[in-house]
């Protein structure tokens, strides 16, 4: 195996991507296209999970593109592709899941949650970390930028790895998830984590009115305004600080710490600097949706990248495990 360094990751287009996602995963991809060999994928095996929709998806998926390129992905460092576009890595899906053990999956926590609300779960979600595994062994992932919630599936995916190479000899490369303490688990609206599921989220590409109404929605606490407060325990300044510099920063936790002021300032700095902050991208993002041709030629070139990879771990798993009946 080389000694070339990879990163990659996955995002589901089950909507608008919002700064969750930005901070937590995106933001990161693009800081690490720099130095790694890049594999971007947009999930939309994940997203049928959720999606029953053949237009909505289709949509999700040319819109989630659009955006990850008016971010900052760019084609001529990582390889942007759609997931079901790469059929190898449900191959690896199969021979994966043959070795997978039911506890396993039933320890994760999106099966767990769904189950513990009395929801009834398919084979498609039971499953979904197998999958997972398999987007990441695929492409001898060395490194894979996510936020907190899907630590569980990267340690599922060293699990099923580490089985594999046990049983059939070293085949896989062990990924590392890479979570950045400061956006490890951005919050919502309401303080809890920024989830489409729960109906907290500001999106990235929001229209600055609704995104100023949305932050002006924060909730707060009804403490007096001349009351210090700690802003490490704050969400709102939580928030703030995902935008704001060093010297901003420091400023604001001051004014905390003095009290004597009140969170509608604070939301009124956060959407200005939101706002600046994703001007440019917003541009960017019009004009490539005025190209979509571009944008589906980028997704094939991404594609051509990503099968070229997987195709060769597919062969050394194929001959590891005896798939690969004629050699
Ligand atoms: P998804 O689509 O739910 O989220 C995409 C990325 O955004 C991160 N994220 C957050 N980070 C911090 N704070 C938040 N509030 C927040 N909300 C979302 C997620 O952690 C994720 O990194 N299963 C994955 C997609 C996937 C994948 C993969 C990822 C499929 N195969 C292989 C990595 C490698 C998911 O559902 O992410």
């Amino acid at each position: 195996m080389s000694n070339v360094q990879r990163v990659l990751s996955g995002i589901q287009p089950t909507g608008r991507f919002h700064w969750g996602n930005y901070f937590g995963a995106i933001r990161q991809y693009i800081a690490l296209q720099e130095e790694y060999e890049a594999y971007y994928f947009i999930a939309n095996l994940h997203a049928l999970t959720t999606i029953r929709d053949a237009q909505t998806l289709r949509q999700n998926t040319l819109d989630a593109a659009i955006d990850l390129l008016a971010l900052g992905l760019d084609p001529d460092k990582a390889a942007l592709f759609v997931h079901s576009d790469v059929p190898e890595v449900t191959e690896l899906c199969w021979i994966l899941m043959t070795g997978t053990p039911m506890g396993l999956l039933e320890r994760c926590h999106a099966y767990k949650e769904k189950k513990a609300k009395g929801l009834t779960a398919d084979a498609g979600l039971f499953t979904y970390p197998v999958l997972m595994a398999a987007d990441i062994l695929a492409y001898d992932s060395n490194l894979v930028p996510v936020g907190e919630d899907q630590v569980q599936h990267i340690e599922v995916t060293r699990d099923l790895a580490r089985s594999f190479n046990h049983h059939f000899g070293e085949t896989f490369v062990m990924p590392k998830a890479h979570v950045l303490e400061q956006a490890a688990r951005v919050p919502g609206t309401d303080g809890e984590k920024m989830s489409k599921s729960y109906g907290n989220t500001i999106e990235i590409f929001e229209d600055p009115k609704t995104m100023r109404k949305k932050i002006m929605r924060i909730q707060t606490d009804s403490r007096p305004m001349e009351e210090p407060k700690d802003p490490d325990t704050d969400h709102l300044f939580q928030l703030y600080s995902l935008f704001a510099d060093e010297a901003q920063r420091a400023e604001m936790a001051e004014t905390y710490r003095r009290g004597h002021f009140g969170y509608g300032m604070v939301k009124k700095a956060l959407a200005d600097l939101a706002e600046a902050y994703f001007a440019e991208a917003r541009k960017k993002r019009a004009a490539l949706a005025a190209d979509p041709n571009y944008v589906r030629q980028v997704l094939r070139d991404g594609t051509e990248k990503a099968r070229a990879k997987a195709g060769e771990v597919l062969e050394r798993v194929r001959r590891a495990c005896g798939t690969a009946w004629w050699g």
